[in-house]
């Protein structure tokens, strides 16, 4: 079923699993990785950035995530990763995403808590879920800078006020983890997720998956994390694959045989952390 966040976050919650949202690029890569999860009886979260929205359409992106979700049986929702900009979260609403991050993370506090409330407001009104931001992600990705030293970890105490005041659905936390860190493993906090995890009752986010050790995966999920995002790994591997493919291939046989191979590798490497985001070792709640 074609479903919003908060839906796709009740179920996993109950299961005390966490859904994989991965971002994708291109349109090569979707059906792929919408049947992936669904091959290891995983939900998926499918999440673009807006410049990848724009270049594709929001639209087709929607109606492809509908159809497959439909087609495939399989839990689906399709999310607006990092948005700053509301023109940009209004089209991708009226397109027919069932779920946007409004990101004031780089706001003051309280400008932070006004922002991300009145979109809340905009989207709850049309049946889409919110995830807000507070204390920051380090690292870059598509539109997002966050130096080191600018990195703040979230408080307890601010993200129970954040989330009373806003009403958000979900929360992405500042935890140690950085965007597009794919050549080494970051050390997450986890005795600070669990003080959050303790003091806001909201699924939790965490951002930056590239970079986290899979040893760390049980604790961060029976730490509720219930969204955990997964981009640069994806991204490393289908261009890895395409520079190999691109050359080897004569430039006069169809396309199918350099992007099949970039799709696989996407595909298994979905596959492999759907399942263990499912946390099937761990006692059911
Ligand atoms: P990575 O690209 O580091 O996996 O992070 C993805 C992400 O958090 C998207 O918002």
């Amino acid at each position: 079923m074609y479903i919003t966040l908060k839906e796709i976050m009740k179920k996993a919650d109950k299961l005390n699993m966490t859904v994989g949202a991965f971002n994708m690029h291109n349109l090569e890569m979707l059906p792929g990785m919408i049947r992936s999860a669904k091959e290891v009886g995983a939900p998926i979260i499918i999440q673009t950035s807006i410049d990848t929205a724009k270049y594709i359409g929001y639209d087709v992106i929607v109606a492809v995530c509908k159809q497959l979700a439909e087609n495939e049986i399989v839990d689906v929702t399709l999310h607006l990763d990092h948005a700053k900009d509301l023109e940009a979260i209004k089209d991708a609403i009226d397109a027919g995403y069932s779920s946007i991050m409004y990101d004031g993370s780089s706001l003051p506090f309280k400008e932070n808590i006004a922002k991300t409330r009145a979109v809340v407001e905009y989207a709850h009104a049309r049946g889409v879920s919110v995830e807000g931001e507070l204390g920051t992600i380090g690292g870059t990705e598509e539109g997002v800078s966050v130096a080191e030293e600018d990195k703040q970890y979230t408080k307890p105490e601010d993200a129970l006020r954040f989330v009373q005041e806003t009403g958000v659905d979900a929360l992405a936390v500042g935890i140690g983890t950085n965007h597009g860190q794919f050549k080494s493993k970051t050390n997450v906090n986890i005795p600070l997720l669990k003080k959050i995890h303790e003091t806001v009752d909201i699924p939790l986010v965490l951002h930056g998956g590239t970079g986290v050790k899979e040893s760390d995966y049980p604790e961060l999920i029976n730490n509720g994390i219930r969204k955990f995002n997964v981009g640069t790994e994806l991204l490393v591997n289908w261009t890895e694959t395409a520079k190999k493919y691109f050359v080897e291939t004569p430039v006069n046989k169809s396309l199918r045989h350099n992007i099949i191979p970039c799709n696989d590798r996407v595909n298994e490497i979905i596959k492999h952390k759907c399942h263990l985001f499912m946390n099937l070792d761990s006692p059911l709640k």
